[in-house]
């Protein structure tokens, strides 16, 4: 026993010797290496190799981040500092404040023997661990969030007596983007529909617009949510595929319930595969009524415009960053606002009389399946969202907010859209169960700034302390208090005293919701013809994954009702006859407002990769890092290897981590010969290292070629170029003598987004 001792101490103190070795080597290695100025730092402050022996005061956050308002749990403003909620002590703790001195053995009947029950450290630790994870969502699991302000313009009071609304009122909101069908670990980049929720803390009271990108849903009554879900998400058998439409149960359902084919249209879109949540406009689905100071209604759509535009990943993109990246989404949104390109969208209205009947030039305004064209109604600018924090904590923040379509303020109110009319209860019953009681509008995250009194009590979790003896209404004892505000001059909120049209009680929809057809139709012909080729492929694509033949021929029956060339198109990539539709198509005109492409965007945050050699010409790579950063872009300089290369240039991504669906446009500053890790046993995705350019390099010209973006190069770059086999004298690929002409060129390539002019559709 003795001498097993005496080896366990040997071993133990030679790993120790070990690792410190190995530490000291690798400390010598980083030391004078300049941290690269790429967004994603994951400390206030960069770590050191060894273990930290000594308590220091807590660091602070990152200069990023921030959290939510530190409020009571009745809306009060407190004084507590962010370190005081942080949890951020120099010495660890019990739950319950007692400082430990040992978290790292288990109080055990000798160093052999077994765990005693009386450790209370312990089963506190791993109890705690135990309930670590709270539900993810039944739907939007997958998703990622930040903090922004508000600012109104004012020219919305005609219509709504909102006070967020007015003319430069700052209130700050939270904004959580999500995908629908995938779970919380699902990859960002998935074709789906994404939420766009935000919450206004207003002074009276929170505003929750839980909107989507997407202005249409998939039904028009919410009885039918639970199928279209159970539809969309994975088989219940397989649990495959996970977070995506292709497949026999989502087909099998769109295709019956045909109602559905509105929305399905624009996921088939690019619609459905974002570039960014920056590059995404929202829309809050339903018909909203609004209520001016006189009392007078109008009906309203809200729409987000994103100031960057409307961009999409090609769907290789997508496909290859679901495995590269799968936080693509994620990460994207954070670096933006860390690197301070803080994303911005307007706020815009659409406005309709509030007739009896609800429509507006024959649109039925409580369908949520139809839109109404903005060049009929034009969408008007009422503010500006800015997205200006990054959470300090995900779980506290993303995770445990809780929006609600009935989270109302005064000059806002439900209509009857019989989908708004079901989410009005499905919001609070889910997150009765998700955050485990009725108090989760006391979490952090979800508390209102403005006064809460609501005479609810006690609950799991109440973290208010109530005070008085009556929480009930009529009372005497608590003096009658609460009372009710006398109307809207109290700040109230007022049901609009809508008349309900005298009616038999029936399970039936409107004669007007019976068209299912004529504005997918209209969606259709509004695309580009370089649109209209992406929605055949994803067709095709989601089509040929499902296994069942009557589901597709079901499916083209209805592409046949939107249009024969589609109908066609996706039949022949499927290898089945083309059905012809049995009624006469819709006559619609087309809106040009639906269509991404044609205009001209600013290019904050976008990324350009500098495709670099080391023993190339380096001269001005620096300065054109300077330049793309100035310009409120983010520069990758691609080499290949990792640290700074020979005239001290710090390397971003090396040509085996870097691939292109990260960069919006690539120079290339060099003719990399091929590295010593070019071969596909070091790297699979390197070919055979051929002279004169690294197979990494070329593999990445040429994706960035395929989709169709601005690419740049100079000097021995061109050779680079011609060794990859992209053409030089076509759209969107510039040359020239000097980095920074070209880099102006292609900055003006990139405000379109892509370079389509090049991609021929047959
Ligand atoms: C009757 C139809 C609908 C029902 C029953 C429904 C239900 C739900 C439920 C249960 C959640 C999870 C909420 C949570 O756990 O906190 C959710 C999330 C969400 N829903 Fe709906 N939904 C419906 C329609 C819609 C529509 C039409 C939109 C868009 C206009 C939408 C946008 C969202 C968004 C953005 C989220 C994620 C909120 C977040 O980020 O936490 N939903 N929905």
């Amino acid at each position: 026993m003795a001498d097993a001792g005496r080896t366990a101490r040997v071993v133990k103190n030679a790993v120790r010797s070990a690792v410190t070795q190995a530490a000291e080597v690798a400390l010598e290695k980083v030391a004078g290496l300049d941290t690269p100025r790429a967004p994603g730092v994951p400390a206030a402050k960069p770590p050191k190799v060894a273990e930290p022996t000594k308590p220091i005061e807590p660091l602070p956050p990152k200069p990023d981040q921030t959290g939510p308002d530190r409020r009571t749990p009745t809306g009060a403003e407190t004084l507590v500092t962010r370190d005081q909620v942080a949890q951020q002590g120099k010495f660890l703790t019990t739950s319950t404040g007692a400082r430990l001195r040992d978290t790292d053995h288990s109080l055990k009947a000798g160093d052999r023997g077994p765990t005693l029950l009386q450790d209370h450290h312990l089963r506190e630790k791993i109890t705690h661990f135990d309930h670590e994870r709270i539900p993810e969502r039944v739907v939007h699991a997958r998703g990622s969030g930040a903090h922004g302000v508000f600012v109104g313009y004012g020219n919305a009071k005609p219509i709504c007596r909102a006070g967020f609304l007015a003319r430069g009122k700052e209130t700050p909101v939270f904004v959580r983007f999500s995908t629908v069908l995938g779970s919380r670990g699902s990859a960002d980049t998935v074709r789906d529909t994404r939420g766009f929720a935000t919450k206004f803390y207003t002074d009276e009271g929170n505003f929750d617009l839980v909107a989507n990108n997407i202005p249409v849903f998939f039904v028009q009554d919410g009885i039918k949510f639970p199928d279209i879900v159970h539809a969309g998400k994975p088989h219940p058998d397989r649990e495959i595929p996970q977070a995506q439409s292709a497949h026999d149960t989502f087909w099998d359902f769109v295709s019956l319930h045909t109602e559905a084919q509105h929305h399905t249209m624009w996921n088939m879109s690019d619609r459905g595969i974002p570039r960014s949540y920056r590059t995404m406009e929202g829309f809050g689905v339903h018909t909203f009524r609004t209520v001016n100071q006189q009392g007078e209604t109008a009906l309203v759509k809200f729409h987000w415009k994103p100031k960057l535009g409307v961009h999409s990943l090609t769907w290789e993109e997508a496909q290859l960053i679901g495995g590269i990246d799968p936080d693509f989404h994620r990460r994207d949104l954070a670096d933006a606002i860390e690197s301070g390109a803080y994303p911005q969208w307007e706020l815009g209205v659409q406005v309709f009389e509030d007739t009896a009947d609800e429509t507006f030039q024959g649109i039925d305004l409580l369908d949520p399946t139809k839109i109404v064209p903005e060049e009929l109604a034009p969408v008007q600018p009422i503010g500006l969202l800015t997205l200006t924090g990054n959470t300090t904590n995900f779980f506290a923040e993303t995770e445990q907010i809780a929006f609600h379509v009935g989270n109302l303020v005064p000059g806002i109110d439900v209509t009857n859209d019989p989908l708004l009319q079901t989410r009005l209860f499905s919001y609070v019953d889910t997150q009765l169960t998700r955050l485990a009681g009725p108090n989760f509008n006391q979490i952090p995250i979800n508390r209102p700034h403005a006064p809460v009194n609501d005479m609810f009590r006690d609950g799991f979790h109440q973290h208010a302390v109530h005070a008085g003896v009556a929480p009930y209404k009529p009372n005497s004892l608590d003096g009658g208090c609460p009372f009710h505000a006398s109307g809207p001059r109290d700040g109230a909120f007022v049901d609009v005293p809508v008349r309900v049209a005298e009616s038999v009680k029936e399970r039936d929809v409107p004669v007007s919701f019976a068209d299912h057809f004529s504005q997918v139709r209209l969606f259709w012909l509004s695309m580009t013809p370089v649109e209209k080729q992406h929605i055949i492929n994803a067709y095709t694509f989601e089509l040929s994954r499902c296994y069942e033949q009557a589901i597709r021929e079901r499916q083209l029956l209805a592409l046949a009702r939107i249009d024969p060339e589609l109908c066609a198109e996706v039949a022949t990539g499927l290898g089945l006859p083309a059905p012809t539709a049995e009624e006469a198509l819709p006559v619609v005109e087309a809106s040009p407002a639906l269509s991404q492409l044609g205009q001209e965007w600013p290019t904050d945050g976008r990324i350009i990769g500098i495709v670099v050699a080391d023993d190339g010409d380096l001269d001005g790579v620096d300065d054109l890092v300077d330049a793309i950063t100035d310009h409120d872009m983010v520069a990758f300089v691609i080499g290949p290897h990792g640290g700074k290369l020979s005239n001290g240039t710090v390397v971003q991504r090396t040509f085996a981590a870097g691939r292109s669906v990260e960069l919006d446009a690539v120079l290339v500053a060099g003719c990399p010969a091929p590295a010593p890790d070019a071969f596909p046993v070091r790297d699979a995705k390197a070919d055979e290292p051929l002279a004169p350019l690294d197979p990494r390099v070329r593999l990445m010209l040429e994706e960035c070629y395929r989709h169709a973006k601005a690419i740049g190069a100079w000097g021995s770059g061109i050779e680079a170029l011609a060794a990859a086999g992209v053409p030089v004298d076509v759209t969107g690929v510039v040359t020239g003598t000097k980095g920074s002409d070209v880099l102006a060129e292609v900055e003006v390539l990139l405000r379109s987004h892509r370079v389509w002019e090049r991609t021929v559709v047959g």
